[in-house]
């Protein structure tokens, strides 16, 4: 907000801010009082060692969602596919850490879509990821039916529409609440991922805590093996499930 480094802080501890600065924090201090994330007031989030750029048309990434990059660099992939990208940080993550790896990624929010694509040309990587406009796969199966993808990642809505949730109304409505459920963009991802991936392919999907049961028993009848992976705080947060070779 000062437009200067921490450590300027440090060595001028003598400057008086202006009062046209004092006014501009003050506003920050109300606007975070009433909820508003940090990251749309200071317009960027860190996600995966990456500054990534924050606006209110994208969900503000999440630690417990740097797991499916994890993941994901573990199993390694010449194709991947993130659908629901938002502000593109999981797959912007994956091209930096996967250099070899070219990425489609889609999103329903165009806005959204702005977003990523200046965190990919931000990050070096906008040659290797194809951002596509449209529902879960339906950007893909307009490119090209025969599309196959090593790995589908995805981080979709999975919350219930009503369910509280501290940033709604601060995050898009869209990247939050799934329907009265919660779990149907989850299931009609765990429907249509097989046709999309290659044999041996690999679906990595976050999930809330308390809907592993659900996906896992859903992913048994389509996939050859299925994993529920915990994050750092031991809770159920990501479903791995592979197609058979
Ligand atoms: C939970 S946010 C995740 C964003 C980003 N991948 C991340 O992890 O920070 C879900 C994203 O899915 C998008 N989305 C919601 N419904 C969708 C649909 N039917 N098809 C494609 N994208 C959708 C939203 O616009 C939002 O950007």
């Amino acid at each position: 907000m000062l437009g200067t480094e921490r450590l300027q802080l440090y060595l001028d501890p003598a400057r008086k801010p202006a009062a046209a600065e004092v006014d501009a924090y003050r506003a920050l201090v109300r606007r975070r009082g009433a909820g508003e994330p940090v990251a749309h007031l200071t317009g960027k989030k860190e996600f995966y060692g990456l500054e990534f750029e924050v606006t209110t048309d994208v969900l503000v990434p999440r630690p417990e969602t740097e797991l499916l990059v994890d993941r994901a660099r573990a199993l390694g992939g010449a194709r991947l596919l993130d659908v629901g990208t938002g502000s593109g940080c999981v797959a912007i993550a994956c091209a930096v850490r996967l250099p070899e790896a070219r990425v489609t990624a889609t999103d329903v929010s165009q806005a959204a879509l702005e977003v990523a694509q200046r965190n990919a040309e931000r990050h070096g990587v906008a040659e290797r990821i194809d951002f596509r406009q449209g529902d879960l796969f339906a950007p893909v199966d307009a490119m090209d039916t025969s599309a196959r993808f090593d790995l589908i990642l995805s981080n979709p809505p999975y919350v219930a529409t009503g369910e509280t949730v501290e940033t709604a109304g601060k995050e898009p409505d869209v990247a939050l609440f799934a329907g009265p459920q919660g779990t149907e963009i989850l299931e009609r991802l765990l429907d249509a991922a097989p046709e999309h991936l290659a044999p041996g392919g690999t679906l990595l999907m976050e999930i809330g805590e308390d809907q592993a049961g659900f996906v896992e028993g859903r992913a048994r009848a389509s996939f050859g093996s299925v994993t529920i992976h915990t994050d750092l705080a031991g809770l159920p947060r990501m479903l791995e499930a592979s197609s058979p070779p």
